[in-house]
């Protein structure tokens, strides 16, 4: 990958993981394609101009792309596999069996289709409410830059930032609702979740919270939820049997976890040219992230100097002084690494949910996202 210059959008996430079976990897590839034209096509069904502009912002920008792909790996464990995301397999199964009746996955016709547009729907949908709370957290952070191009806030305003993505939301419920009952009341509970997760972070710990376990709920909210529905969604639209579907739900809160972890140390750690978004913004703006979290725990030496050197970073934000030093308190304490050490940990949870799952090419692909995770430099 080509780390110095933005101005061609990165590609998915799929693109950089080690997939052994070139089949899987040809079918990931052409679902995230087909989600992502699904995704323009749901921008443009706004009609108006400037609302399909502006809430089609971050389409075709790259992107990770890491929910919806989950939704499409999710899809492979069950029988009616993506027939649309492989032409060559149009009408029939990857198992070679016609699609099972929905009435024997307790799941209704709606929520269990034969079509398998169904399964580019879920990762679509995943995305929907992803972008929808990159607007509105660009907002509560006044991150000007996503995805190597100016935020919809710093383009439009917050208003309309604030409105398009609540637009991005109404769509995603649209299309739930077009994919049954129990997506919608899956999708309604990890919306919520989400947004609770980003009004704890916003208000922050009570005196009585410890200020650790606040974070994890906060992320668990904000960031895992969203990552756990994907793979949930894509599993239930191909009729993946109840264990297989938990056992997905329990790993994508665990990755869910260490991935906002990992976005934590990147803020520190990663530069603009590379990340897509502004340097040490959680440090400028005073988001408590994990390795400022550990660097103040304990009363260490170094809590009461990252302590003055925070507020002097938020106060000089629009300069971005006091962030040097910030960043080189934190390797210097031991937080840094001690925030890679928990990050592993929970991968480690992660890989252990995968026991619950078949071995095979999708299985290998979790672990391989676990590796990426480990790894991410953006
Ligand atoms: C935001 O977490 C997660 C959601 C969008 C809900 P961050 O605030 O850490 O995300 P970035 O760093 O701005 O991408
Ligand atoms: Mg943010
Ligand atoms: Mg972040």
């Amino acid at each position: 990958m080509v780390a110095s210059a933005r101005t061609e959008p990165r590609g998915s996430m799929a693109m950089e993981l080690t997939i052994g079976d070139p089949t899987l990897m040809a079918r990931l590839e052409r679902g995230m394609d087909a989600s992502e034209e699904r995704l323009r096509a749901l921008a443009a069904e706004a009609r108006d101009p400037y609302v399909a502009e502006v809430a089609g912002h971050l389409f075709g920008r790259g992107g990770k792309r890491l929910r919806p792909l989950l939704a499409l790996v999710g899809a492979e464990f069950g029988e009616r596999r993506p027939a649309a995301a492989d032409p060559s397999a149009a009408g029939a199964s990857a198992t070679g069996t016609a699609a099972t009746d929905p009435s024997a996955t307790g799941l209704s016709a709606t929520d269990a289709p034969a079509a398998v547009d169904a399964t580019v729907d879920a990762a679509a949908l995943a995305e929907l409410v992803h972008v929808a709370s990159l607007f509105h957290d660009d907002v509560m952070d006044q991150g000007l830059t996503r995805r190597g191009v100016p935020s919809v806030n710093a383009r439009w305003g917050n208003t309309t930032a604030v409105l398009a993505g609540n637009w991005l939301l109404s769509k995603a419920a649209q299309l739930a609702a077009e994919l049954g009952p129990e997506t919608i009341r899956l999708q309604s509970k990890v919306t919520n979740r989400l947004i609770m997760g980003q009004i704890r972070e916003l208000v922050g710990p009570s005196d009585d919270d410890d200020p650790l376990s606040h974070y994890f709920t906060v992320v668990a909210g904000k960031t895992a939820a969203l990552i756990a529905m994907a793979l949930q969604l894509g599993a239930v639209r191909t009729g993946a049997p109840d264990r297989v579907v938990q056992a997905l739900a329990e790993y994508g809160e665990h990755l869910g976890i260490a991935f906002q972890i990992s976005d934590d140390i990147l803020d520190v750690t990663s530069t603009s040219e590379v990340s897509g978004k502004e340097q040490g913004k959680d440090l400028a703006i005073g988001v408590a992230s994990l390795p400022v979290l550990l660097a103040l725990a304990d009363e260490r030496p170094e809590a009461g100097e990252l302590r003055t050197l925070l507020t002097a970073a938020t106060a000089t934000a629009a300069e971005g002084t006091g962030l040097p030093k910030a960043v080189a308190l934190l390797h210097r304490c031991g937080a840094l690494a001690e925030a890679r050490t928990v990050l592993h940990a929970r991968l480690l949870r992660a890989r252990t949910a995968l026991n619950g799952l078949p071995d095979g090419p999708a299985t290998q692909v979790l672990h391989a996202l676990c590796d990426f995770v480990a790894r991410r430099d953006h």
